[in-house]
């Protein structure tokens, strides 16, 4: 198991004035895990408790009670271990000296990691090129002119410096613009072709979905729903959208579709000599095809158009969290 995470309990204490203290139950009980190899996002809204989970497999926080594992390695008593085998990149603005280049800053911190000075360079040279750094010069730069793409890289290169079999991203792609984030997101795909477990946070559902291969939703410091992207939708019961075009005998057509299926809500649209059948249906994308089918042969319908969409990950993610953000 890369990852094993269970019944993690976690609260803060803020003080508020004078003798004044506040808890915050930022972890209500937490139990999941990661097979190795794989990219798992960890999603939900703002405060949900992702970072304070993230920090705790880092070995950064303590958990009040429950317990963690990485690589079978205990966060609490075997914190040394972990740190050995992660790489963590949690606030990705942060942690770089200003005044150094990307590459300064990469061997300042591989130093810090035990490395000689020559394969600090060395080391400091290699994942600079892996998150494509290298190529813009970027190792000449001070890091105050980086734009906020390249130090999200940087970021991620960062925490490679120690070729770590699992990665802790906490929102990578955190205010990138669309090709940034894309190149961050193939980054993190090539990684993990490499072996690599990786736990990646964020709640921008079509991100997510293009890379991740399980999932789990944190609401409010609970699991809410976990499992592959594939599994979660058809778990959750999510509708199908449909949409039909037809040439003539849309009512009939609806109707009889409708005595196969269990839909939701419809609507018919008249577009002149054409008609617009919109509907939700509740059942696998091959039994609604066949269905449709079926009712144009009995009702002898002309069908000019028809579309099935898949539900998306984004609809899963509103099933469960419906919106609510702390
Ligand atoms: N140092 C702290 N002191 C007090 N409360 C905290 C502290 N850090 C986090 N919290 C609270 O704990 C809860 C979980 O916070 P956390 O940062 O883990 O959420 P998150 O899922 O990472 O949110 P975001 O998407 O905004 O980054 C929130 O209610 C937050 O206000
Ligand atoms: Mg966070």
């Amino acid at each position: 198991m890369g990852i094993d995470v269970r019944d993690v309990k976690k609260s803060y204490v803020s003080k508020e004035g004078f003798r004044k203290r506040r808890v915050i139950e930022a972890l209500k009980g937490v139990t999941f895990s990661v097979a190795r190899g794989e990219v798992h996002a960890l999603l939900g809204p703002n405060g949900a408790g992702k970072t304070t989970l993230v920090k705790i497999l880092a070995t950064l926080l303590l958990p009040d009670s429950g317990s963690a594992y990485v690589e079978g390695f205990d966060v609490v008593s075997q914190a040394n271990e972990v740190r050995k085998i992660i790489g963590v990149a949690l606030d990705v603005s942060k942690g770089f000296y200003s005044s150094l280049t990307g590459f300064e800053n990469l061997v300042f911190y591989a130093l810090l990691k035990g490395f000689s000075y020559s394969d600090a360079r060395r080391r400091a040279r290699e994942v600079l090129e892996l998150v494509g750094l290298w190529d813009m010069e970027a190792h000449n730069r001070p890091y105050y002119t980086y734009s906020l793409g390249m130090r999200a890289r940087l970021s991620i290169a960062k925490a490679l410096l120690t070729d770590p079999r699992v990665l802790l991203l906490d929102e990578p792609t955190l205010g990138l613009d669309v090709e940034s984030s894309r190149m961050v997101r193939k980054l993190i795909v090539d990684l993990a072709k490499e072996g690599r477990t990786i736990l990646v946070t964020g709640h921008n559902m079509y991100e997510i979905e293009q890379i991740a291969t399980s999932i789990s939703i944190i609401n409010a410091g609970r699991i809410v729903a976990s499992g592959k992207p594939q599994e979660l939708k058809q778990r959750l019961g999510l509708l199908h959208k449909v949409s039909i075009r037809v040439s003539n005998n849309a009512r009939q057509l609806l109707d009889e579709i409708a005595k196969k299926l269990s839909i939701a809500s419809t609507a018919v649209e008249d577009l002149g000599d054409v008609q617009r059948i919109t509907m939700y249906a509740k059942a696998g994308r091959e039994e609604i095809v066949q269905a449709i089918l079926e009712a144009v042969n009995t009702v002898g319908a002309r069908i000019l158009d028809l579309a099935v969409e898949e539900p998306t990950l984004e609809d899963a993610y509103l099933a469960v969290v419906g919106g609510k953000s702390a």
